[in-house]
């Protein structure tokens, strides 16, 4: 099959971008549980190419790396005693970075990390969706223990993973403040907050209150700085690292999104019956410009989700 892919760093640096190379690669065989997908979209993230990578999760060294971890695509082998799933069937997924990634033309993958795509999205609109909607369902539900009532505070609100978070989080009752640049704030009010602050006044923390839970997707100074805005016996969840301090009244953690079919199908459920927009689209480019839309998609030259098509 034709597929991007990432070779050995030369000695310990990452090689990065420059290192992307479209060429043929082995045909993937879906083993014991897994399902075989010939890939119709697959969404790429600009960090991506820079997380620890370089060995599967045995510990066992990658020569070579195919990106691109979310993606929507047709079922066409079955694995050895995979059920629940059939050759023909349309779905969307996520696979851990220590696999071999959707920027190719087929994926092989357990059954239980995809579902069947959401009806009403076309393959491009259904591959933005996986991480962004398992990430924010994550951290809203599972690690942050959101409830209807309660106010999240959701740094970063205007992007792919924020704007789904707005809505996950508004839809289960809670009362939403988004925040991030002033060009976001009327998306993000739009998608169900109640209030947005701009990051960029000064002294933001005022505006932004105190809440019960702070979802952060930015990092940095403005997570450091969010840890005083929890109220006491409240929970701080960020994706971006772990958090430089923290307090003891309140919990703080930093996590990585796993895949989940029966998430996915809640998420494909929500857009099926309208309560749920997809991430909004920057650009689509053909597979074998992978290169082009991972450098542009880090220049920030496009808005949005940057999505490959074999
Ligand atoms: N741990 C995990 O499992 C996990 C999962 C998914 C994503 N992530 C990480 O989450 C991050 C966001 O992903 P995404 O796909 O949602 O990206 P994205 O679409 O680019 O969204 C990020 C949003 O945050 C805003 N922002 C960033 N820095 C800001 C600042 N200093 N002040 C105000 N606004 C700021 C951006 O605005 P501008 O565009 O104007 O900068 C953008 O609206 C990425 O770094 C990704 O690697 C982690």
């Amino acid at each position: 099959m034709k597929a991007i892919r990432l070779h050995e760093p030369i000695g310990n640096e990452p090689v990065g971008i420059e290192g992307l190379v479209y060429e043929d690669a082995p045909d993937p065989t879906p083993a014991l549980g897994d399902v075989l997908v010939k890939v119709h979209a697959a969404g790429i993230t600009p960090t991506e190419l820079n997380w620890p990578i370089w060995a599967d999760r045995a510990g066992h060294k990658r020569d070579a790396i195919i990106p691109a971890q979310e993606f929507s695509g047709v079922v066409t082998a079955l694995g050895f005693g995979t059920a629940g799933l059939a050759v023909g069937d349309e779905v969307y997924g996520l696979i851990m970075a220590y696999w071999d990634g959707a920027a190719a033309e087929y994926i092989a993958i357990e059954a239980r990390d995809v579902a069947p795509k959401p009806t009403t999205l076309d393959w491009v609109h259904a591959a933005t969706l996986p991480q962004a909607g398992l990430t924010s369902w994550q951290a809203l539900f599972d690690h942050g223990h959101l409830a209807a009532g309660q106010t999240v505070l959701i740094h970063g609100a205007g992007g792919a993973v924020g704007s789904v978070a707005v809505q996950l989080a508004r839809s289960a009752g809670a009362h939403v403040i988004g925040t991030g640049r002033s060009n976001v704030e009327a998306r993000v009010l739009e998608l169900g907050a109640e209030r947005f602050v701009d990051l960029e006044r000064e002294r933001w923390e005022d505006a932004a209150g105190q809440v019960d839970l702070v979802y952060d997707i930015i990092g940095g100074d403005i997570l450091a700085r969010s840890l005083a805005l929890v109220k006491p016996g409240g929970t701080l969840v960020t994706v971006m690292g772990p958090p430089p301090a923290t307090r003891q009244d309140i919990r703080t953690m930093f996590f990585i999104r796993q895949p989940s079919s029966a998430q996915l199908v809640e998420l494909a459920r929500l857009v099926d019956t309208g309560q749920l927009r997809p991430p909004e689209i920057g650009a689509v480019y053909p597979l074998s410009e992978a290169r082009r839309a991972f450098t542009a998609q880090a220049n920030r030259e496009v808005t949005g989700k940057v999505i490959l098509q074999p």
